[in-house]
């Protein structure tokens, strides 16, 4: 998603800049540029389509790229293409005004012909982004000061926007402003100001940021000052500090060839500190971030994510109504905001987002928050705007930040959070005997949780075994993913990591459809994975394996050690081992909950498959093309 950084202070500007757009890249882009202000007052832009190297390579190369004042940019392009032309940051005719810009401008076109026919602006790119400086040029022309020429542009924005401003007549501020995107300012140590869209920047500096509000702007001055302000200009006094938490970014891939690699194996690491932190040696589950009132009186759920986030929340909704029997609705943030929010007081809310950034999520829990429903936040950055809207319940998965594209680690610590959230409802409902699973279960799959760790450890160790048997695939263009019950995410969730980092057309359905209608796209060059562990869904799976394979396809499993059946059934098998007591569960009865964790296990192959394929096509595994970390425009 796109990145916007800022420095004003005593130092040059641009090392700051590049760095922080350094941060910044593992979010994914497709341009790079920076904005400098000198003390002539002169305005230099150096932009590049491409990677940051080719930016760098252009400034290295500048002989007089001066300046304390500074703003700069990564792009993924929304509106017009990849573009040298394109990149920010963009400017007014005469550069006396230059912006960078998160978002999309919806009334961009009729702004732009206003700019043509009544200013008679030539334009010089594609993008929305553009016409903003134009706007306040404009106004500027008129004797607007900075921040009323900006006041009056935002009037005339619809849309979202995160705007960092520098220009001639005012050369000691940087003016921000914004709404639906982030933007924070750093308050540096030694009067110096810095800014960004994402505080992760920011943490090589300071520690203490000011998260500006939707339709919030701000002054940053060169020695240290900075003020806040409405639409109105009425001055906002004393803006909330924030203290950031947590290390700069250690762009550290520990030995792994790739982030991806080295974040799937973090993910046992990362069980084990939910575990620590949630679940004592007496296995109560504590949620002390949570305020306990909101999972009170419950009357029905609602889960909100995009992407990876959504099929957590899809494993989430199964638990939900198989352990607490509350009602779950599992929503795509962008659906839900295609119709009205039917929610209340007893509807609690679950956002899922790793970044706390996503627009459609943000958007989302916006619209429900006025319909009055209880908000909790399962998200992996404290400082979000997802956290801040949540304020008292804000579940923190604790999966470290999470660089490359592809979700993993965070997929399984949002689902592990969302166990011990259900696990816990459903205690909270045992008691009035609301609950489906008595005490009994609910102890035992507490108590088998904590083998977790080990068991995708234990998976985890089976990786070159993977690699081997997936290899021989590379060639093709589609895969169908199969899964039952609690596995069907999970097979949703493989077919999209296939389909981000290799490209390949990747499918995933619930084996039970297959007979609906995409068993008519089923041949010999079309493989089909399935998710075969014991449990109730097995043999109906099972048979759906057979089914495909009768008509060509070839048959692929992920299967419990010592399954014969399966291994006598498919064409290969990706063994992975069985939890150490699912035994006893059937000896307790309870059969229904046999594979309620199996897909902590059936995600470890489908991850490491997704990546050893990818790895061997040489594709950009890390940063994939067109996707971005985090979806900042709806
Ligand atoms: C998953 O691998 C993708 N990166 C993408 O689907 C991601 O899960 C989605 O954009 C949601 O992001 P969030 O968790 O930061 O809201």
């Amino acid at each position: 998603m796109c990145g916007i950084v800022g420095y004003i202070g005593k130092e040059e500007a641009l090392g700051y800049l590049i760095d922080s757009l350094r941060v910044l890249e593992y979010r994914g882009y497709d341009s790079a540029g920076v904005a400098l202000l000198d003390n002539q007052k002169r305005i230099q832009i150096k932009k590049s389509k491409g990677k940051l190297g080719n930016l760098i390579n252009l400034t290295d190369n500048a002989t007089d790229l001066h300046g304390s004042v500074g703003i700069g940019h990564t792009r993924w392009a929304t509106q017009g293409i990849p573009s040298d032309i394109n990149a920010h940051p963009h400017s007014n005719t005469d550069t006396s005004v230059v912006i960078v810009h998160n978002g999309i401008i919806n009334n961009y076109l009729e702004l732009k012909e206003d700019l043509i026919k009544n200013y008679k602006i030539a334009f010089t790119s594609e993008t929305d982004s553009e016409i903003v400086a134009h706007l306040i040029g404009v106004f500027q022309n008129q004797g607007l000061s900075l921040k009323d020429s900006l006041i009056k542009t935002i009037e005339r924005l619809k849309g979202s926007y995160a705007l960092a401003i520098i220009c001639k007549q005012e050369p000691d501020k940087i003016f921000l402003a914004c709404n639906e995107a982030p933007l924070i300012i750093g308050i540096g140590n030694n009067q110096d100001l810095f800014c960004a869209s994402d505080s992760s920047a920011l943490l090589q500096y300071t520690n203490k940021i000011i998260r500006l509000k939707d339709l919030e702007l701000a002054e940053l001055g060169r020695n240290g000052e900075y003020k806040l302000y409405d639409l109105h200009s009425k001055e906002i006094k004393n803006p909330e500090i924030q203290i950031l938490t947590g290390d700069p970014l250690l762009l550290d891939k520990a030995g792994f060839k790739h982030y991806l690699l080295k974040e799937i194996h973090e993910q046992p690491s990362i069980i084990r500190k939910l575990l620590s932190s949630h679940l004592d040696e007496d296995l109560n589950i504590q949620f002390p971030e949570v305020d306990s009132q909101i999972l009170k009186d419950i009357d029905r759920i609602i889960i909100l994510g995009c992407g990876t986030a959504y099929y957590a929340g899809m494993v989430g909704k199964i638990l939900l109504e198989t352990l607490s029997h509350i009602p779950t609705e599992i929503e795509f943030s962008s659906e839900l905001l295609a119709r009205p929010v039917l929610a209340n007081e007893k509807t609690l809310l679950i956002a899922i987002s790793q970044s706390g950034e996503t627009a459609d999520t943000l958007l989302a829990v916006k619209s429900a928050i006025q319909k009055g429903a209880r908000i909790l936040a399962v998200t992996n950055r404290p400082e979000s705007s997802l956290a801040s809207l949540a304020k008292k319940s804000t579940v923190l998965i604790q999966a470290g930040v999470e660089v490359s594209v592809a979700a993993t680690k965070s997929f399984t610590s949002q689902m592990f959070c969302l166990y011990l959230l259900a696990i816990k409802l459903a205690e909270l409902r045992s008691d009035k005997k609301l609950s489906a699973a008595n005490k009994e279960e609910l102890n035992w799959i507490k108590g088998e949780l904590r083998y977790i760790p080990q068991i995708m450890e234990q998976a985890l160790s089976r990786a070159e075994i993977y690699r081997s048997k997936i290899l021989p695939f590379a060639g093709r263009h589609a895969f169908i993913f199969l899964g039952r019950g609690v596995n069907y995410p999970i097979a949703l969730e493989g077919a999209l990591k296939l389909k981000e980092i290799t490209y390949m057309q990747a499918t995933g359905y619930a084996a039970g459809e297959m007979k609906h209608g995409p068993i008519a796209t089923i041949d010999e060059n079309i493989p089909t994975l399935s998710i075969l562990l014991p449990g109730p869904t097995y043999h109906k799976t099972l048979h759906n394996c057979i089914e495909a394979k009768t008509r060509g396809a070839p048959s692929l499993g992920i299967v419990a050690d010592g399954d014969n059946e399966a291994i006598r059934e498919l064409d290969v098998i990706f063994p992975v081992p069985q939890m150490p007591s699912s035994g006893e569960i059937k000896a307790l009865g309870h059969k229904q909950f046999e594979d309620i964790l199996s897909p902590f296990i059936s995600v470890i192959p489908l991850q490491l498959i997704a990546y050893y394929l990818a790895e061997y096509m040489g594709k950009d595994v890390d940063q994939p093309r067109n996707l971005a970390k985090s979806v900042t425009v709806e």
